[in-house]
């Protein structure tokens, strides 16, 4: 398959960092995220990877990536403590395991693969990481007018439970909290298991055909 998901490193941090920037309106510092993956027994941190996108192949290329950008170039080039093997992270997440509930903290694709079904990769991932953690319950919040993400939620069983008033402070925007039902239930676990199965599916057969569109056209 073409998408791989790994445990975020404190290598991948810088990566991670650009991608947060292009998604959020008030991004963490990357001593947030050191901190999160180095103190924070809680934290449980992943990322994804486009597995066809090679970091540049000789050591002249990946020093050319280090070296200063003429200023118009600035916004689209990685960040000088990017390092080129981080480059095929298109996405990330986390959450914070506490006792019987595991709170997702954040979830990110990078716009030019939104809508490809990095997003639910992801978030598979997390129930299955609070699934091996032995959580209940999966909760979050996000901004009322996310809709796009509160889609993705509902999908995988989210219902809103609750309103933190002004929560972001940006905009003073409300958040809504969304929580799974106990996702030890066998009900759950059943719904759990046939959107990864067509996840899955879903991917691989999307894979197949750019392959096979490629060596068509070669
Ligand atoms: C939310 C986000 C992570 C979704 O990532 P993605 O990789 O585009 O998501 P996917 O392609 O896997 O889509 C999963 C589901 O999300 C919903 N969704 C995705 N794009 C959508 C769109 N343009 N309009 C409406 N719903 C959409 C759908 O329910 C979709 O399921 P479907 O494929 O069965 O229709 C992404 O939009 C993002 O990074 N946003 C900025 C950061 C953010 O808002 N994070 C959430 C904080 S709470």
């Amino acid at each position: 398959m073409r998408y791989s998901v790994d445990t975020m490193t404190m290598n991948d941090v810088p990566r991670v960092v650009e991608i947060e920037r292009l998604a959020y309106t008030t991004p963490w510092p990357p001593s947030a995220y050191r901190r999160e993956i180095q103190e924070n027994r809680m934290a449980r941190y992943i990322v994804v990877r486009d597995v066809w996108l090679k970091p540049p192949a000789t050591p002249a290329l990946q020093e050319e990536m280090k070296r200063p950008f003429p200023l118009s170039l600035l916004l689209t080039r990685p960040s000088s403590h990017t390092s080129p093997e981080t480059m095929n992270i298109i996405a990330f997440a986390g959450l914070w395991h506490m006792i019987n509930e595991a709170h997702i903290t954040t979830i990110a694709t990078h716009p030019d693969y939104r809508g490809l079904g990095v997003g639910e990769l992801m978030l598979s991932s997390l129930i299955g990481i609070a699934y091996t953690a032995q959580a209940r319950f999966v909760t979050l919040e996000v901004r009322v007018s996310n809709t796009v993400a509160q889609n993705l939620y509902r999908k995988y069983g989210f219902a809103q439970t609750g309103v933190r008033r002004r929560y972001y402070s940006d905009n003073h925007e409300d958040a809504y909290v969304m929580s799974t039902q106990d996702i030890t239930h066998e009900d759950y676990r059943a719904r759990y298991a046939e959107l990864r199965e067509r996840l899955i599916q879903r991917l691989e057969a999307e894979s197949a055909a750019t392959t096979s569109e490629a060596s068509d056209g070669a």
